[in-house]
């Protein structure tokens, strides 16, 4: 799934580089270029890296792991009035 629609960043980007040592928004931000355009993933990004930070922490809804989960998970889509980066 994608994290960073932008910059194309998906979530086995950021769980290969948290393997590789990449554990702060920011450091994720310099290697892949994730929150650099609109932002609008860096509060996604930033639940999965305390996911990967803290392994005992219950799974977020974000990520379509909870026992609530309705199978309704998937990729966000930028509204329209974004800007291009
Ligand atoms: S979705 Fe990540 S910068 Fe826009």
């Amino acid at each position: 799934m994608l994290v960073c629609v932008c910059k194309r960043v998906s979530d086995r980007d950021v769980k290969s580089l948290h393997e590789q040592g990449v554990t702060s928004i920011e450091a994720l931000s310099t290697h892949t270029g994730l929150g650099s355009c609109c932002g609008r993933c860096k509060p996604c990004a930033e639940d999965l890296l305390n996911e990967l930070n803290n392994p005992t922490l219950a799974p977020t809804q974000a990520w379509g792991t909870s026992s609530t989960n309705n199978n309704s998970v998937g990729v966000w889509q930028p509204s329209s009035n974004l800007i291009s980066c």
